[in-house]
């Protein structure tokens, strides 16, 4: 059996101008038109497979946890095509969420994120894709 596939991985950044350009210059790939996510406190930006989040304030998720911890690693996500059964397998197998709920995420697919206390201390996002 194929487990869920890896859909990127978030890096949390003071500055979306600084960092997209770095990572366009590392990867070669080119960065996505940047898109603010209020309901998050976020500025995102995808360069290939990587995801730059830029804190909206210091009182944001991002931005705490910058203050606390610094730039780099924020999370991970998985890709599932159906987010509320992953949600409900993850749940009964034990797993703390952040999300009970889907939540609408970057790019308009839906996302839902597990507590790091049950993942070995990182962040997990699941992302199911839209239109799938
Ligand atoms: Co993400």
């Amino acid at each position: 059996m194929h487990g869920l596939p890896l859909d990127h991985v978030a890096l949390a950044v003071a500055s979306l101008e600084d960092a997209v350009p770095l990572y366009e210059r590392l990867s070669g790939a080119r960065g996505s038109v940047p898109e603010i996510l209020p309901a998050q406190g976020v500025r995102v930006a995808f360069v290939g497979d990587v995801e730059l989040l830029e804190p909206l304030g210091e009182d944001t998720p991002v931005g705490r946890f910058l203050e606390r911890r610094g730039p780099g690693l924020h999370h991970l996500a998985y890709r599932t095509p159906d987010l509320r059964a992953a949600l409900a397998r993850l749940v009964a197998a034990g797993f703390q969420t952040v999300d009970a709920e889907p939540r609408r995420g970057a790019r308009g697919h839906l996302v839902a994120f597990l507590h790091p206390r049950a993942t070995g201390g990182a962040l997990v996002e699941l992302v199911q894709i839209s239109g799938s």
